[in-house]
């Protein structure tokens, strides 16, 4: 370790989210890549020739980005008051825009946890980054569990966590909203207990899959001014490449987050696409429909396998346990599956306890169905 570098760093492994640059000589070249959540379709082309059409004539690539992001953010604000059927609930002073929603989490941990000052709570399984960005910054992570049914986060557990855990306190709660891997959206129950955190704790609630799910907490914000919503361009609009998520919130939260943000933190293409998604997005969003009629199909023919359990899915992906009366010892088997559907081509994400599965092409689906059927034939024999 280089002796000028904080120790603490010495546990963390680089974040490698697309195994598929491994080049070992066993496994395809060409993977179905269902890991990461993305949508399975590319900008269509007239609005790629539309970007490269700004970025040729508007673009000048000497010049730094628009660091203020006022156009973008007034167009968010205009989307998210649309989606929320509430014409006039935010504006710009209510959106600040990150490099992915991921620069937007660690800011919220700098804004609040930063310099012994506070511990996160999540739930877990849930999105890694939280954890991972926390830790990377000496934040503590404080982990509870879910039910094994239903995926509620442990509601006890996670109170007492509150009222225990010193030194430092918990400042912020993470959930997402529908939860990744699990893909179930917050419960009643779930809810009633964000709403009863005081007001000294943030509870950042995560709609990266909002278009998917269609439900919302953004009308909960005039009244909770220590909640935050965070959504992304990188899922439903296609624009994983360019990296541009935001933070919907109160104006006094925004300010923080402009304050710690690097001064050009998105560059002049990222912006440039991110309004042309929202000026186009009737046409975008046309494809939730079909992601999500090819979920239903995927649960579907999935389900008819007798070892795999799948549960309801309010996003764009699915999460596939290993029914409890398998004959198999849990997690070997999903390794073992996980191995089986690389080799054979198709990614997905294989999480402690169960296979996060990306809800892809409709060929792609029709891929997994039989892979995964081949896998579970051939882990038997
Ligand atoms: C729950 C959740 N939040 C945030 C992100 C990251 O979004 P971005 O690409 O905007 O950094 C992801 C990506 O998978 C996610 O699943």
């Amino acid at each position: 370790m280089l002796p000028f570098i904080r120790p603490d760093l010495a546990k963390f492994t680089a974040y490698k989210p697309h195994p598929s640059s491994d080049t070992a000589a066993s496994v395809p070249t060409q993977f179905d890549r269902l890991d990461t959540n993305e949508s399975p379709y590319e900008l269509p082309p007239q609005l790629k020739e539309k970007l490269a059409w700004t970025y040729q004539q508007e673009i000048e690539t000497n010049r730094y980005p628009d660091g203020g992001h006022e156009a973008l953010k007034s167009a968010i604000a205009e989307y998210v008051n649309e989606s929320a059927l509430l014409p006039s609930l935010f504006n710009a002073a209510n959106i600040s825009v990150g490099n992915g929603s991921d620069e937007l989490i660690r800011s919220l941990l700098i804004a609040t946890c930063l310099g012994g000052e506070g511990s996160i709570l999540v739930a877990n399984p849930t999105f890694s980054m939280y954890g991972i960005l926390a830790q990377t910054l000496g934040i503590p992570v404080v982990a509870v569990g879910r039910n094994e049914t239903n995926f509620e986060i442990d509601l006890k557990a996670a109170q007492s966590a509150i009222e225990e855990t010193q030194n430092p306190p918990i400042r912020v709660v993470f959930v997402v909203h529908p939860n990744s891997p699990t893909a179930n959206s917050l419960t009643t129950a779930e809810l009633v207990w964000l709403k009863s955190l005081p007001e000294h704790i943030l509870v950042v609630i995560d709609e990266a899959y909002f278009e998917f799910s269609q439900t919302s907490l953004v009308g909960e914000l005039p009244q909770r001014p220590n909640w935050v919503i965070l959504r992304t361009f990188s899922k439903a609009f296609r624009l994983a490449s360019l990296r541009v998520g935001y933070c919907v919130a109160h104006p006094e939260a925004i300010g923080i987050l402009e304050k710690i943000r690097l001064p050009y933190n998105l560059p002049s293409f990222s912006i440039a696409a991110a309004l042309i998604a929202l000026q186009n997005r009737p046409l975008l969003l046309e494809s939730i429909a079909q992601i999500l009629s090819e979920r239903a199909k995927l649960i579907e023919a999935l389900s008819q396998q007798p070892e795999l359990q799948i549960t309801t899915s309010n996003a764009n992906f699915i999460y596939v346990r290993l029914k409890p009366n398998s004959s198999h010892s849990q997690d070997a088997t999903l390794k073992s599956l996980h191995h089986k559907l690389r080799t054979l081509g198709t990614l997905v994400r294989h999480i402690s306890g169960g296979l996060r599965i990306t809800v892809g092409t409709s060929e792609e689906n029709a891929r997994t169905i039989n892979r995964v059927q081949a896998a579970l034939a051939n882990l038997e024999s």
